[in-house]
Formats: structure tokens, sequence, C-alpha cells
């Protein structure tokens, strides 16, 4: 049987080499830039360990750390590669550290598993994705909140049910939604905190018997803190990817019904909104069709980051302590969340952006029953109790007649209804969130720069 030399083990069946090594040589690239920041940290902590014979000397600390951050530039340019041999990228970075820089690269995984090093790649990986996830939320509220501010109050039917309920404007349904994805911060904000811990240290998830000072690698690769127990450490693996699956789902799950309620209310029959052209897809046998594959896609994909999130909790969920291979497949699942999660809110924002209000088809909608609830109410302001102004008004629909819907918009102005809306709201939040979002890049971008010179 022919057999595959690696820098683990020098005999294993090619295939079983194939499987095990799964999808690692490309998904794993996406880590590279990480891995050298992670090993950068890890080398510069060994060479200040008070040790009678020093693993690695400070100066070749420094040696190994400009050889990563060549590797690092290699990999920002897309040119780093993994050969399945190598596994993944945590021995790609050892082989090329070890062609360069000889017995010295054979050096830097002294107290240190991989178990450990693509825990804490990862985390690094997510922090900086979660950020910019963060970003491009904020930059499709923000074009709702244009898309809604512009807009104004013009009137629209507010529906429950689907059936017309009661005046509402263009503006409340456009911030409403802007606020619901607003919203989802929170989660993306837990999943960071969630990620912002670091494993490093933790070896195989049961410690070492050298002196590693795990608080140093916290504080040059900007940890909040360290997870203190080397086996809770090696347990984590996989928890943090399954808090952002469930946040992206989540997230997903709002951004579907945002793009539903597009679908509905650029109906031709109903014709609130127009899709920009460009936009729309058509078919291949009907030449009038315009349809909005690009929202149906939407449904289908917060539909796919749920199977996603659902397969990580799965993976998880029997899974017995300390490190297990399957662990391995976690990488694949969220990183394909973040992706698909990504690219929505990306696509969302450009087609808010060139959505259009056909105003006339809003107030044409404008049927006597969404002014029902209003005249109930004007005869509870001249003295009748509640319910006797609803029956009243509902035992002679027949009485109802048409109103000024501007009216209707304007009248309701405690907070948050169609005259109480403060939209500034939205603007702050959304700099607020843009602020915090740049600020955390920023450090995390001045560590990883501290350590790859
Ligand atoms: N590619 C592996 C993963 O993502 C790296 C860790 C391998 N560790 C091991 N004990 N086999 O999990």
């Amino acid at each position: 049987m022919k057999t595959k030399k690696t820098i683990t083990d020098n005999r294993i069946d090619p295939d079983v080499l194939k499987y095990t090594v799964g999808d690692d040589p490309v998904l794993d690239r996406e880590l590279a830039v990480w891995d050298c920041m992670g090993t950068a940290a890890h080398v510069t902590m060994l060479s200040e360990m008070k040790l009678k014979r020093p693993v690695v000397t400070k100066k070749e600390a420094a040696a190994v750390r400009k050889e990563l951050g060549r590797i690092a530039a290699l990999a920002e340019k897309g040119r780093f590669e993994i050969r399945v041999e190598d596994q993944d990228v945590h021995m790609a970075v050892e082989r090329m550290l070890t062609e360069k820089l000889g017995d010295l690269g054979k050096k830097i995984h002294t107290g240190r598993s991989r178990n450990d090093q693509v825990a804490v790649d990862v985390r690094l990986h997510m922090k900086d994705a979660i950020l910019r996830t963060e970003a491009e939320l904020v930059e499709l509220a923000s074009q709702l909140g244009t898309f809604g501010t512009e807009a104004g109050m013009i009137p629209l039917v507010g529906r429950t049910h689907l059936q017309p309920a009661m005046p509402s404007s263009v503006e409340m349904w456009a911030t409403g939604h802007a606020e619901m994805i607003l919203d989802q911060l929170e989660n993306l904000e837990a999943a960071y905190r969630l990620a912002d811990l670091n494993p490093l240290g933790s070896a195989a998830g049961y410690g070492v018997p050298l002196p590693l000072d795990r608080q140093r690698t916290t504080k040059l690769l900007g940890f909040s803190r360290t997870i203190h127990n080397c086996f809770g450490a090696s347990m984590a693996r996989g928890e943090c990817e399954a808090a952002l699956l469930s946040a992206l789902a989540q997230l997903m799950a709002v951004l579907s019904r945002l793009a539903e309620d597009m679908i509905l209310y650029s109906m031709p029959e109903i014709g609130y909104f127009k899709l920009p052209r460009e936009y729309c897809t058509g078919s291949s046998i009907m030449p009038q069709k315009f349809n909005p594959d690009v929202l149906e896609l939407v449904r289908s994909k917060a539909a796919q980051v749920l199977g996603l999130q659902t397969a990580a909790l799965s993976l998880l969920h029997a899974m017995p302590g300390g490190y297990n291979r399957d662990l391995q497949d976690c990488k694949w699942l969220y990183m394909k969340g973040l992706d698909i999660t990504r690219t929505t809110l990306r696509i969302l924002a450009k087609v808010v952006a060139g959505m259009s209000v056909d105003e006339a088809r809003c107030r044409a909608a404008f049927t006597p029953g969404v002014f029902a609830t209003d005249v109930a109410l004007r005869k509870v302001a001249e003295g009748t109790p509640w319910r006797d102004a609803y029956h009243d008004v509902r035992d002679h629909l027949e009485r109802l007649s048409g109103e000024d819907p501007d009216r209707a918009v304007a009248a309701k102005t405690h907070e948050g209804a169609t005259g109480g809306l403060d939209t500034r709201i939205y603007l702050r939040r959304a700099r607020e969130s843009l602020k915090g979002v740049g600020e955390r890049l920023a450090a995390l971008n001045k560590a990883k720069a501290a350590l790859l010179k």
C-alpha cells in the first residue's frame, strides 16, 4: 500500500489522509494570517520563559516573527499554499518556517498543540469577521433608514394577518425593519464576547510541564481574558462557533422577513414598491417577467444558516470531553454561515438602496376599513366607552368612508407611532456601533502588526 509522508505521521493511507484532511487546505487559507499571529505570540512568550536553557532566545523569536510576517503578507495577497501532506495551515506554516530557519522552525511548536493553535486562530478570525459583519449590518440598517426618511410620511396600509389593518407609513415600515436589524447587534456582540477569550497555552487540553505565561499571550493577542482551565479551553472549541451561528441564524431570519415584505410589496397586484429592473431576473419562456429571485434566495439562505447552526450543535452535543476531530468540521460550518450572511447583508443593502416607492399605489390601497379603529377612538373621545364604540363601528361597517390618510398618520404622535417616530435614533445607533467596530478592528490590526513585524 502506498503511504504519504507528513510532519506528524510518515505512514498514512492516502485515502484516509484525504478524508481526514477534508477541505482544510482550502478553508485554512482564511486562517493563515491569524495562525501567523498566534504563533508569533506563542514564540514571543516562549522566549520570555525563565529557563536554564531557553527554548528559543529573544533574538531567535524576533527572527521567527519576521519570517511569520513574510508568510502573513503572502497569505494576505492570496499566495499562501497548503499541501495535502501539510494537512492544515498549522503544519504548512511550520514547514515554511523550517524550510527558511532550519532547526529554529522545528522549535516553534514547543508546548503547544494544534488543538489550542487552531482554537486561537478561529477566535482571532472570528473576532475580525464579527466586526466586519456588524459594519455590513449597520450599512443595511442605514440604507433602510435613508429609504424610510426619504419616503417620510407617505401613507402605507399597515397590515396584520396580511389584511389591511391601520394607517401606517413607509417610514415606519422601513425604520421598523432597520431597528430589528440593529437589535441583532446584541446577539453578534454576545458571540463576540465569547470569541474574545484566549485558549492558547492549553496545549492538547491538559497543559504542559513548562512555565507557559498564558496571560502574556492573552495580552499580546488582544484578548479580553484567558480561558483559565486547560481542559475547559479545549472544550470551548466549537462552542463559540455555535454561538456565532446562532446569532447568524437569527439575523438571517430577520433579513428573510424583510425580503418577504419586499417581495409582497413589489408584486404587481400590490405595487407599493418597485425593485430596480437590473436587480430582477427574467424568465426563459415568459418575456414579461421581472422576478425577485434575489429576495427569494434570501429566504432560502436563512434556512441554510439555520441548518448550519443545527449541524454545529448536533456535532457538539454528544461529543466526549477533550479534542475530537469532529471539531474540524465546525470550521466549515461557521465559515459558510458567515459567508452567506455577509453576502446577504451586502446584497440587501444594494436592493434596498435601489428600491423606489409608488406613492399613488400606496395611497390607493387605503380602503375605508383601515380607518375603523380611528373612528371608534373618536367616539371614545366624545365619551363613549371603548367596547360600545367598537361595537358601534363593527355593526355598521358600511357607514365607514374614506378618510385622509395623511391626517391619520400624523395623528398618532406618541413614541414610535407614525407621527412620533424619531429617525435620528437610528442614525445615532448606527454611528455609535460603527465607532465601536472601527476601534476594535484597529486594536486587532495593531496587535497583529506589532507581532508580525
Ligand atoms: N485541522 C485540525 C482541526 O481543525 C487541527 C487540529 C488537529 N488536531 C488533532 N489532534 N488531530 O481540528
